[in-house]
C-alpha cells in the first residue's frame, strides 16, 4: 500500500461523511503494521459534542477489530460541496491524543489534498511533549 493508494481510500471514505451541521467532510485511511486498512469519515450529531472525527472513526474501527499497531494515516477534508478538498486538513487535538494512545512518536500522518498532493508529518510534529501512557 503506497501513499497514493492510502490517500485514495481516504478520499473515498470522505464521500461517506455525515456532516449536515458543519458541511465539512473529512475522510481518513489508517494503515496497520500488518497491512490491513481501516477507513473512517466524520459523523456529526445535533448534540455537537457527540460528533466523531474521521481519524477517530478509523482508529476506533481498527481497535474494535483487534488491531492496535499502526503505521500511518491519511487525512483529507474540506467543504462537502467540493468533490476534492481544496486545502489541507490537519487532525484536531482530540484525534492527536487518541493517536498517541496507540502510536509512537514517528507515526506518519499524510495530510492530503489529492493522491500526490500531501504533506507528511509525524505525530511528534503535531503533538510535541505529549502526555501518554509511556510516562506512567
Ligand atoms: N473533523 C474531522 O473529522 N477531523 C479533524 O481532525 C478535524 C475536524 C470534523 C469534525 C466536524 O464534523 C467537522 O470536521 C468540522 O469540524
Amino acid at each position: 500500500m503506497n501513499n497514493a493508494e492510502l490517500i485514495k481510500l481516504a478520499l473515498e471514505a470522505r464521500e461517506k461523511s455525515y456532516s449536515p451541521y458543519s458541511g465539512f467532510a473529512v475522510g481518513a485511511a489508517l494503515l496497520c503494521k500488518n497491512g490491513k486498512v481501516f477507513t473512517g469519515c466524520n459523523i456529526e450529531n445535533s448534540g455537537y459534542s457527540a460528533t466523531n472525527c474521521a481519524e477517530r472513526t478509523a482508529i476506533f474501527k481498527a481497535v474494535s477489530e483487534g488491531e492496535t499497531e499502526f503505521e500511518k494515516i491519511a487525512v483529507v477534508g474540506g467543504n462537502a460541496e467540493d468533490k476534492a478538498p481544496v486545502d489541507y486538513c490537519s487532525p484536531c487535538g482530540v484525534c492527536r491524543q487518541v493517536m498517541r494512545e496507540f502510536c509512537d512518536a514517528d507515526f506518519e500522518i499524510l495530510i492530503a489534498k489529492g493522491e500526490t498532493d500531501y504533506k507528511s508529518v509525524t505525530l511528534a510534529d503535531l503533538l510535541p511533549m505529549s502526555f501518554d501512557k509511556r510516562n506512567f
